[in-house]
């Protein structure tokens, strides 16, 4: 092949090849299809780079200025739909780049002085995060909201507390709702504690080892908007554990999603008739038309498994790499890309569906009280007698036993009946096996009993108000 002729056509890097490239290594290698999605972070962070240059005087104010220009006309382009992908041009950094030298000619190519690509990937990859993880937060505040206005109308709804899925303790609904929006709560504030570690800039660190350029990175990480730079420069281009967190983030959030999911397919089901969704959120089945099916907790519930696959793919991904960049890492993006819309329209479903659910209040209440949910209070009645723990543990198991073999529950059977198994029982006893009695019997710091659940609530609105 002739040396004079360049053999890697339309390629940006193709000085030192002579041989074209393998049109399944160009299909293989590219990232277009997924990573045009950090174009507006290329553009900002070419721009901003751009600035710099001219100002430290790296480019003249003309060059600057044509570039800016430029770039400025890409965008336009790009947002109006106009700038077609081509495999051959990898990825969003050498879209822009290449089309940029269309529109201003050879001067384009002085936009990548002092930087690499390394350090551009970098770089979107965390401003476009940065984005995410601000509306993943709203996300949060919007299903608490939700949750605390549904809690509200809820303080004195009884139903059966669960342990091992079997009847427990009966506790109040809005203590049970108010148990989620503490754990949205702390998904919110591992975002928050997430942000100043993903918010440092790595632009400057150019492809491994920094650049000769006078360059300003901390002017560059103000204009940005980011709390500073990554201060060493292997380190700004080879890490992904922002990515890493934020999948974990997200795994902890569809986590917390999947398990309201998985009660309320529960609580929805005919055995259990807690509570009935929204039309808006179920489906109908094509054969049996009786059918209302809970599908956006069934997805969500599925969805969870997929994202933290996606943070173990991430994990695996990464583990082996030695320092600096390696085209591993481009394999970063359909996972992360994944999780953010599924953490992000989950999070926008359930803050729409929360409202709109409806619970059985008899059909809860009546389940509250099957399965002898007050024995522990029965026990607890005891106890205050003088009975030690244990004895009147053992005491109030056969009890229950007795009203098992007899058919009845502990509010049905006989007094007498009790005083037989231990004389220390009096009419009294009655007061504390009622339902409601047991739930407001439960009034220590972070209890289910109404005072506790309303204090609860007033908290709960608290800081929420803190965030709007
Ligand atoms: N598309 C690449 C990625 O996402 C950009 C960086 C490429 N760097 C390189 N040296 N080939 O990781």
């Amino acid at each position: 092949m002739n040396r004079e002729t360049p053999s890697a056509p339309g390629k940006l890097w193709g000085g030192r090849f002579r041989e074209p490239t393998n049109v399944w290594v160009e299909r293989f290698t590219a990232s277009i299809q997924y990573d045009s999605r950090l174009f507006r972070e290329d553009i900002r962070a070419s721009q901003t780079h751009c600035r710099m240059l001219a100002r430290q005087g790296i480019l003249t104010e003309e060059e600057g200025r044509r570039i800016a220009v430029g770039l400025a006309q890409v965008e336009e382009e790009f947002l109006q739909g106009k700038m077609p992908f081509r495999m051959e041009l990898e990825d969003i950094h050498m879209h822009v780049e290449s089309r940029l030298k269309e529109l201003i000619g050879p001067v384009a190519g002085k936009l990548h002085t002092a930087r690499s690509r390394n350090d551009q990937v970098a770089t979107d990859l965390r401003l476009y995060l940065r984005g995410e993880v601000d509306e993943w937060s709203e996300g949060l505040w919007q299903v608490q909201q939700s949750l605390v206005t549904l809690a509200g109308n809820h303080v004195e709804t009884i139903l059966p507390g669960f342990t091992h899925l079997q009847n427990a303790q009966p506790v109040s609904l809005a203590h049970h709702l108010l148990a989620y929006f503490e754990m949205f709560g702390r998904d919110r504030e591992r975002l928050q504690g997430l942000r100043p570690r993903l918010n440092r800039l790595p632009l400057g660190a150019a492809a491994l080892a920094g650049t000769p350029f006078p360059i300003d990175r901390e002017w560059v990480a103000r204009e940005l908007g980011f709390d500073g730079v990554c201060h060493n420069s292997m380190d700004a281009v080879s890490d992904r554990d922002f990515v890493l967190e934020l999948a974990f983030i997200g795994s902890v959030v569809m986590n917390h999603l999947s398990r309201f999911s998985e009660e309320l397919i529960l609580w929805s089901s005919s055995p259990f008739g807690f509570c009935e969704l929204p039309d808006a959120f179920c489906t109908g089945s094509s054969i049996m038309p009786q059918k209302k099916n809970p599908d956006i907790p069934e997805l969500v519930r599925g969805k969870s498994g997929r994202v933290t696959g996606h943070l173990m793919s991430l994990f695996m991904m990464m583990k082996g790499l030695p320092l600096a960049y390696n085209r591993d890492m481009q394999e970063d993006k359909e996972p992360i890309f994944d999780v953010v819309d599924t953490v992000k329209g989950s999070l926008r479903l359930y803050a729409d569906l929360v409202p709109g659910l409806k619970f059985n209040k008899e059909k809860m209440f009546s389940a509250a009280a099957a399965g002898f949910t007050t024995a522990t209070d029965l026990a607890d009645y005891l106890v205050k007698k003088g009975v030690p723990f244990r004895e009147a543990h053992e005491i109030t198991g056969r009890i229950v036993g007795i009203c098992v073999e007899g058919n009845q529950t502990l509010m049905t059977l006989p007094l007498s009946v009790m005083q037989q198994v231990d004389g220390r029982i009096a009419e009294d006893v009655k007061d504390v096996l009622q339902v409601d009695a047991s739930v407001n019997a439960r009034a220590s710091q972070g209890g289910t009993a109404f005072t506790m659940v309303r204090a609860a609530l007033e908290r709960a609105r608290s800081e929420l108000e803190k965030r709007s």
